[in-house]
């Protein structure tokens, strides 16, 4: 795949394709690097710490708190840190998260480069700027949303991903098709390639443009960039309460959306019925055993909330989703009509 740079509003991102030890050398440029590593990652590739001062994290839900953030400032004043460090993330979602957020936060600003390690945080997690850092049980209440400088996308770390892994990060990948037209989504159907742990270039990169572009349309999220949150209001509740993989539970939230949408006459039985198919294809699951009211309980909590009413993403059909603003009593009517029968 070729490299290239993206423009977004706050600032330009190179994303760099290859062996991350070479790009990175590269885009070092003779500064000095501190890496915050997945402790896994470590593990299985000891060259990543051959000289390198590193930062050792678990890549935990249970981490990604102001807590793991704190130990690493002070980790970074030991090491003398100063402005012009830069900071290197090497792990999942989790890890680029928390780098990210420290970054954009230590000294008021740090530069940062993101070399993800899972398909999950390569597809989605690591592109965008957006950094969500979890409280106690509510998933993403904090955060920053600033440009890395370069992400770097090594597809060779894919071979030590365990299956389950990989799968977690074709749920979004599941969710780029089902807000972007039709043309993803039919390269998802029946794609054995994928579905045994390989991905095409193609699908990766189609997957990470659907991201950018809807980033660079809408940076700071005060409109379109909210249809990314497709399947999150209950993904994230469902994450942390039943302690799931993030894409998994995102699963389950698509799948619950696209049946409130029925119901609210927003799309049509065949479409659910599409997505679901699509879900059972990759073993992903699409329903959850929580407890309906321990759901209508949480979401006064999210973060897409406003007074009484809160942002949700609707589907309308494969490819296309709204954003629209539903109060709370509606929103928990209809689920627990729905999923209380
Ligand atoms: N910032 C965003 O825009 C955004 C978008 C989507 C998700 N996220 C966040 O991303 C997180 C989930 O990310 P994730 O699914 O990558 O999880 P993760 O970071 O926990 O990684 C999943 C597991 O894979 C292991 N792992 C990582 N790389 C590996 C490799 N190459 N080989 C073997 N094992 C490896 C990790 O140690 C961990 O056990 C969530 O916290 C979610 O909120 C953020």
């Amino acid at each position: 795949m070729n490299n290239f740079t993206v423009n977004f509003p706050s600032g330009k991102t190179d994303i760099l394709f290859g062996n991350y030890f070479e790009q990175l050398n590269l885009s070092a440029k003779s500064r000095r690097i501190i890496i915050v590593c997945d402790q896994l990652v470590n593990k299985l590739y000891p060259k990543i710490s051959e000289k390198n001062t590193i930062i050792s994290i678990e890549a935990l839900e249970s981490e990604k708190t102001m807590d793991t953030a704190g130990f690493i400032y002070n980790k970074l004043i030991e090491l003398k840190a100063d402005r012009s460090t830069l900071l290197i993330a090497i792990g999942g979602g989790i890890v680029c998260d928390i780098t990210g957020f420290v970054a954009a936060t230590f000294y008021r600003g740090m530069p940062v480069i993101l070399i993800p390690t899972t398909l999950l945080a390569m597809a989605d997690a690591a592109i965008g700027g957006k950094n969500g850092m979890n409280v106690g049980f509510h998933k993403n209440l904090t955060g920053t949303i600033r440009q890395p400088e370069v992400i770097i996308i090594d597809t060779s770390f894919l071979k030590t991903l365990p299956i389950e892994e990989f799968r977690n990060g074709i749920a979004e990948i599941i969710k780029h098709a089902v807000i972007s037209g039709d043309k993803l989504f039919s390269l998802l159907e029946n794609n054995s390639e994928l579905k045994s742990g390989t991905i095409s270039k193609e699908i990766l990169k189609i997957a990470m443009q659907v991201k950018i572009d809807i980033v660079l349309a809408d940076e700071q999220e005060t409109g379109l960039r909210r249809i990314l949150n497709f399947g999150h209001t209950f993904g994230h509740i469902i994450e942390l309460s039943e302690g799931m993989r993030h894409g998994e539970a995102v699963c389950i939230g698509m799948a619950m959306a696209a049946k409130l949408s029925e119901r609210l006459n927003k799309c049509n039985q065949t479409t659910t019925e599409r997505l679901l198919k699509l879900l059972n294809y990759y073993q992903l699951p699409s329903t959850s055993l929580l407890d309906i009211n321990v759901i209508t309980r949480q979401l006064v909590y999210d973060k897409k909330k406003y007074g009484n009413d809160l942002y949700f993403v609707f589907l309308e059909g494969i490819g296309k989703v709204v954003a629209e603003r539903i109060s709370h009593h509606k929103l928990e009517h209809v689920l627990l009509n729905i999923f209380h029968d």
